[in-house]
């Protein structure tokens, strides 16, 4: 058994240590809003935060991060995240939608460590993000967008 606080509630989880993270939040515990795209750490779709910090979840092991806060798109809270889930709405952000969840996530981490990030900040902090269907201009614009509404 591990014990995994998410989003703020303990979850005991019948899982080996090496169990990659993604594998629990969707198949054990139903929490689908993290997605599966490359398993290898390489597209950004399964990003969650690991006590603040975005990290891969198809390649981080649960027994790594026995003891942490782990935030999923489900529990995001807070000014930042509300700024930028207003941001993506308001510039219409969003086409097939499937690696969007670890857009924000990213998005997320990145204004709050720095709330006026330049384009190429933007593009350098969310370059292992893919996107699919290209929508990187309204990510941009959406970051920014937050941005200035935290100001
Ligand atoms: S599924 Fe984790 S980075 Fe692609
Ligand atoms: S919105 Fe379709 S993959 Fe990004």
């Amino acid at each position: 058994m591990i014990t995994l606080t998410i989003n703020g509630q303990n979850h005991e989880i019948d899982a080996e240590p090496d169990m990659p993270l993604l594998w629990v939040l969707r198949d054990r515990l139903n929490m689908t809003g993290t997605k599966f795209g490359c398993g290898v750490a390489q597209c950004g779709a399964c990003t969650v935060h690991v006590d603040g910090e975005s990290r891969r979840s198809c390649s981080t092991m649960v027994g790594d991060v026995v003891g942490s806060e782990i935030t999923t798109i489900e529990g995001i809270d807070g000014k930042v995240a509300k700024a930028v889930q207003t941001a993506w709405q308001k510039l219409d952000v969003v086409q097939c939608g499937y690696c969007q969840s670890g857009q924000i996530m990213s998005a997320i981490v990145l204004l709050s460590e720095n709330q006026k990030p330049s384009d190429d900040e933007i593009n350098a902090s969310m370059e292992g993000n893919i996107c699919r269907c290209g929508t990187y201009q309204r990510i941009r614009a959406a970051i920014h967008e937050a941005a200035k509404s935290l100001a």
